[in-house]
């Protein structure tokens, strides 16, 4: 069985877009491969976290994980600060990237943009992640669209490790989803759908609740030419939100065009909400008997002796290849 590693960071809310582009896929995933998913706390630490949000944050997340779908007797479920090799392999890893190379990536220059203090962890954040994926021997990577630099990054390093020093690492290969591989934010269709976006208008929460999702795709900007009808780069508005609704209805884009012809936005509008409703509303009724649930903490523990097992491992074979510490028997 082929290996999947993928992480979410606990840095906010949940989106409509971290479904769709990362959870979604997870799901569909855990019956033909050997998973682990991560809960990727010492990423979220690159920018300004509140500690007492970030530990609700972590637990919310994991919650998560398990209320779309995901089957801890399947996949491995755990929180990266509880399984140290990430931190040290994030170290070794660092010693052989190349300071332009970090630079380059634009979530780098995203978030770092306009600041006049950046913390070292912003720029050197994606050796952390190259060591998550590495430790596991992992062939598959499904993430979004945004993600996709950092992957080509990760093979880049993983290459040069095993060239430079022993063949030890497995290269992954990235899975992004045909449909859905970057959902846009609902009041600026041209930006992507973020967690951090500080309006709260421009994505919807796997949490809100009806009505809030409801305000939310009515007030969804769009176009004022009323014909819903598909086209990114003229009417990337209701091509966002046709997308959702193909998604979440299981319907093709044509098909709902179809189905709306001579209609306006605001019937589409409400269609829609009441789709997305209908979706979430198992989803957050697991999430619900979950939260405060020994359940949780149970699956976390054990997803975290698993994941500590293997990553040990890998990084012993990292220390070897590079010469660390000492021999032993
Ligand atoms: P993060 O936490 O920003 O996002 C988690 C996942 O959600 C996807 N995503 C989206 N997909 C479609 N449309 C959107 N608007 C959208 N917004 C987010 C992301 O592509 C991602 O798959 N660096 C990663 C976390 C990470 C990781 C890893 C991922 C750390 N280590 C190892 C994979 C493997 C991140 O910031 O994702």
């Amino acid at each position: 069985m082929q290996t999947i590693f993928s992480g979410i960071q606990p840095s906010g809310t949940i989106t409509l877009g971290n479904y769709i582009g990362a959870l979604k896929q997870f799901v569909e995933l855990q019956d033909e491969y050997n998973c682990y998913f991560c809960i990727v706390d010492q990423h979220a630490i690159t920018v300004p976290q509140d500690p007492a949000q970030l530990r609700k944050n972590i637990r919310s997340l994991a919650a998560l994980y398990l209320a779309v779908g995901i089957n801890p007797e399947k996949a491995t479920l755990f929180i990266q600060s509880e399984v140290p090799a990430h931190a040290q392999a994030g170290w070794m890893l660092q010693c052989v990237t190349y300071i332009g190379e970090l630079e380059r990536m634009t979530q780098f220059k995203d978030k770092s943009a306009g600041k006049d203090a950046v913390v070292a962890g912003l720029l050197t954040y994606p050796p952390l992640m190259v060591g998550d994926i590495l430790l596991y021997s992992t062939n598959l990577v499904p993430v979004g669209e945004d993600q996709k630099q950092h992957l080509e990054l990760t093979r880049d390093i993983a290459e040069r490790f095993n060239k430079k020093y022993n063949d030890i690492f497995t290269i992954p290969e990235v899975r992004i989803p045909k449909e859905g591989a970057r959902v846009m934010s609902l009041q600026d269709p041209l930006k992507k759908m973020s967690k951090s976006d500080p309006n709260q208008k421009s994505f919807i929460s796997l949490l809100d609740d009806p009505k809030q999702i409801e305000k939310k795709i009515k007030s969804a900007v769009t176009d004022s030419e009323g014909i819903v009808k598909y086209d990114k780069e003229n009417k990337p508005g209701i091509s966002n939100l046709l997308s959702i609704y193909s998604i979440f209805a299981g319907k093709s884009i044509a098909e709902i065009e179809q189905e709306y012809e001579g209609k306006g936005y605001g019937d589409f509008k409400g269609d829609l909400a009441t789709v997305v409703v209908g979706a979430l509303e198992p989803i957050q009724k697991k999430y619900y008997e979950l939260i405060d649930s020994p359940e949780l903490d149970a699956i976390l523990d054990r997803g975290a002796e698993k994941a500590n097992a293997v990553a040990s491992k890998m990084l012993k074979k990292m220390e070897k290849a590079m010469g660390l510490g000492r021999k032993r028997k």
